[in-house]
């Protein structure tokens, strides 16, 4: 990796292959989340050291909710222990965290330890973390409808208000687009993960399973993303990576 050339500016990480991991252990699933937390806090820190600005990482979908009862309730304890516990480098690096994603139907525990987690970290600006949380692209696109609907009925807008850049500051967070998506495990999917976002972003899909991505794959990634030639619609060279 050039610490000289440019570093994507917005991260996307889509965190797969936790159970897979687990099960080639002969380990429950859900051991796999669990090591998870311990990748993900070592990546935070990496991404920070690194000089990225924003990340979003995809930790449970609206579609999640169709798993196990045991393995969605694992997740919801994990993610409490994990925000009250776990992210304690946040004050260090100075990491604002934000989530996106529907409230509903999110156990009142989690809410709290999310809730306390951006409260605690509003003032922060080096890295902002974005987790997404109950989300999903659609369950977005259809929220923000709602919202913008709402607005025009209130007479708070007029039809000429509704740009691009209206309708981007009117997702779940208002949050410059990605530049570039990373899903471990292997799997060549978007899966419902910032298909607004994503429009313009570099793809990358790294074999390894999420629990085994350190800080050293990450580098090897923006290796790749440093190398590509971001067109953005233009001609070739003539637009370089914002
Ligand atoms: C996908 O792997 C992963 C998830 C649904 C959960 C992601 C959760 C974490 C990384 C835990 C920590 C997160 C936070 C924010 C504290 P999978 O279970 O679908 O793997 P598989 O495809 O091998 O089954």
């Amino acid at each position: 990796m050039n610490k000289d050339l440019l570093m994507p500016n917005h991260i996307g990480i889509i965190m797969d292959g936790n159970g897979r991991w687990a099960q080639k252990r002969g380990m429950i699933r859900t051991m796999g989340h669990k090591t998870a937390v311990g990748t993900l806090k070592k990546l935070c820190i990496h991404m920070a050291d690194r000089g990225v600005k924003y990340a979003s990482l995809y930790a449970f979908s609206t579609e999640n909710f169709k798993r196990d009862i045991k393995e969605v309730e694992f997740l919801m304890n994990l993610f409490i222990e994990s925000f009250k516990k776990e992210f304690d480098f946040i004050k260090e690096k100075k990491v604002r965290v934000l989530f996106s994603g529907r409230r509903k139907p999110l156990p009142k525990k989690v809410l709290e330890a999310m809730d306390q987690l951006v409260e605690d970290t509003k003032n922060y600006t080096d890295l902002t973390l974005n987790i997404c949380l109950n989300y999903g692209s659609h369950a977005e696109i259809v929220d923000m409808t709602k919202k913008v609907c709402e607005m025009y009925h209130n007479g708070e807008i007029s039809l000429e208000n509704i740009t691009e850049d209206f309708i981007q500051k009117n997702m779940y967070q208002d949050l410059p687009p990605l530049d570039f998506v990373i899903r471990t495990s292997g799997e060549l999917r978007l899966s419902n993960f910032m298909m607004y976002q994503a429009s313009y972003a570099e793809f990358y899909f790294p074999k390894v399973y999420f629990p085994d991505f350190t800080p050293e794959e990450f580098d090897k990634a923006i290796e790749v993303f440093q190398k590509r030639n971001r067109r953005f619609g233009g001609i070739e060279n003539e637009v370089k990576s914002s």
